[in-house]
């Protein structure tokens, strides 16, 4: 496998009240290159956090407690701010869920554009050029007017459109999507994910972060269930759809509508705060199959034919 990301042992958690919680749980995860890797859950099950970790991102009340970030072989963690500075953005792109978070509503397109570190040395026509060959692979029609306009003038599903197009003229290597498309309509929605398959075509690798397992199964190859900052299941989105182990992958997909309007079945209960210690398994206070040995022990990640699953009932 040629991996592009691996993760080990990664412990990530806040201070709330002089307290510290938690919020990723021992992560191990590896990320082959060339390919769109889910990584879905419900909200506040640590998605983000996982994303700002390895962005170094965090705010001030967080703390990397333990782990390692491989990309590319070299560790993150160990590489200081000022250095981290030349991957960010570069090598490594985010498209966050807010486009306000990459786009700057004081300037136009253009000038902003125009600014990324991979075309702001080269002549004005060259840059200009390779800008123009990425808005249109974004399947930007009215390049000129885009160029001119702020970041407000235009709609949610152009500003992504412009950020993938930043993406692009970076030659980022390594894609981070928190959630790119929750903001937009269906229709939108779907043409920016269709992109973010171009760009796999383009042996970009893609970190796509979702709550919606409908995204997973119609543009992943892989995807890991995340809750409460622990992995509980990890497969090829495929296997995940056909044969879900793990009670929580088979109550998310038990909530997915159906085409045929199926009644959609919710998880009992709801997500607990980071602040709340849970014995054992953590799903098991909504876990309808819980037993003994849920209550009292956590449940490791282990390896089950072609996948891996963290719970006493999947042997
Ligand atoms: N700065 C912070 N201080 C304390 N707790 C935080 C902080 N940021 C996030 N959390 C908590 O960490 C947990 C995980 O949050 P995170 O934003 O990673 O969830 P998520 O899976 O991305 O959810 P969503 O789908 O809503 O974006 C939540 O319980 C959240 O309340
Ligand atoms: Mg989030």
């Amino acid at each position: 496998m040629d991996k592009i990301l691996e993760i080990k042992n990664l412990t990530t958690g806040f201070y709330i009240e002089n307290n510290f919680y938690n919020v990723l749980n021992k992560i191990n995860l590896e990320f082959e290159k060339g390919k769109i890797h889910a990584l879905a859950g419900e909200s506040g099950c640590g998605k983000s956090a996982f994303v700002n970790t390895i962005l170094k991102l965090l705010p001030k009340n967080a703390k990397i407690t333990s782990g390692e970030i491989l990309f590319q072989e070299q560790n993150l963690l160990d590489i200081k701010e000022k250095d981290f500075n030349k991957i960010r953005g570069t090598k490594i792109f985010l498209i966050p869920q807010d486009p306000f978070m990459s786009l700057d509503p004081l300037y136009k397109i253009e000038n902003q554009l125009m600014e990324i570190n991979s075309i702001k040395d080269k002549n004005k026509e060259e840059a200009k050029k390779i800008i123009t060959n990425a808005l249109e692979e974004v399947k930007i029609q009215n390049i000129d007017n885009v160029l001119k306009s702020y970041p407000h003038e235009l709609s949610g599903g152009m500003k992504q459109r412009v950020i993938i197009a930043m993406a692009l003229i970076s030659n980022a290597e390594l894609i981070l999507a928190d959630e790119p498309t929750t903001a937009l309509d269906v229709s939108v929605s779907n043409s920016i994910l269709d992109l973010l398959v171009e760009l796999k075509n383009k042996n970009k690798t893609i970190l796509l972060i979702t709550h919606d397992l409908s995204i997973v199964y119609n543009y992943c190859d892989t995807a890991t269930i995340m809750y409460l900052g622990d992995i509980v299941e990890k497969a090829t989105s495929k296997e995940l759809f056909k044969n879900p182990k793990h009670p929580y992958t088979k109550a998310l997909l038990a909530a997915l509508p159906t085409k045929k309007g199926k009644k959609l079945e919710n998880i009992k209960g709801q997500i607990s705060p980071i602040t709340q210690v849970i014995s054992g398994c953590k799903f098991h206070p909504r876990c309808q199959y819980t037993q003994e040995i849920c209550v009292k022990n956590v449940p490791l990640l282990e390896k089950c034919n072609s996948r891996e699953v963290a719970c006493w009932l999947v042997k």
